[in-house]
């Protein structure tokens, strides 16, 4: 069976990250104009790194849970699975999941403005970095923020219209392209999350609880 996955910050919240719409979610506490656009950067670029930089502490400091590890065991066989998520952290790649699809762009990658460069970040960056490739003081994060398009359109289009069953798990489905993919997958859908989400009409099947419960015993049943 083909299965593509798209995951969203409810995935990593059992590991310590914050998510973003949530009671004391980032979104609560930190103003997104300021932080994920891209004039916010042109604005203040020193606010935004510290922004990412201290996410990256978080991430750096975090460990994948069972939800991450039972998607890295999914990936094993039988099945074919495309996993897509709108996290920046790199759990699911350290749970073992491989090739995983980050729409949203990945914490642990800096990027030139100037050049199109990517490289590893630091754990701190800073404005007066300067790229590694062209030297130009115009590195950010790798992070797609909003008004700015999804990476890799095309791969996640194609897997989500030709799966056999496409799974949401712990996204509030208030962000687009992203939470318009279950309109793509033709065959069956599934949501996993703590509470139906706003496109929870949208789907076949719900499962509801914590994703470190609920993604391992759905696993086990595919097995
Ligand atoms: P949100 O914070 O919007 O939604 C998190 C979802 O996870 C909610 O629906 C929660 O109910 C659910 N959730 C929380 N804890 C959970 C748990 N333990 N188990 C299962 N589900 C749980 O996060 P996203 O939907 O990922 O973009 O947000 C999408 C995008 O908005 C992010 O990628 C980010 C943000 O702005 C950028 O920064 C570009």
């Amino acid at each position: 069976m083909k299965i593509a996955i798209l995951t969203g910050a409810g995935v990593s919240a059992e590991s310590g990250l914050g998510t973003f719409r949530d009671k004391d979610g980032l979104w609560t506490r930190y103003d997104l104009n300021e932080v994920a656009t891209p004039e916010g950067f042109a604005r203040n670029p020193a606010l935004v790194h510290d922004f990412y930089n201290a996410r990256r502490a978080n991430c750096a400091d975090a460990t994948p849970n069972a939800a991450h590890m039972a998607l890295a065991e999914l990936a094993t066989g039988p099945h074919e699975v495309t996993l897509i998520t709108q996290n920046v952290d790199d759990l699911h790649t350290r749970a073992g999941s491989p090739d995983v699809i980050h729409m949203h762009g990945r914490l642990m990658r800096a990027l030139c403005a100037a050049c199109d460069a990517r490289w590893d970040a630091p754990l701190v960056m800073s404005p007066n970095d300067h790229c590694p490739s062209c030297g130009a003081t115009a590195t950010r994060p790798d992070i797609v923020w909003f008004g700015e398009v999804p990476y890799d359109m095309d791969a996640i289009s194609a897997a989500v219209a030709t799966c056999d069953l496409f799974v949401a798990i712990g996204t509030s489905a208030e962000v687009y392209p992203a939470a318009g993919l279950v309109e793509l997958a033709g065959r069956q859908t599934l949501e996993i999350n703590l509470a139906p989400s706003a496109r929870a009409n949208a789907f076949d099947d719900h499962r509801f609880g914590p994703a470190s419960e609920v993604v391992p015993a759905w696993v086990a049943e595919l097995r």
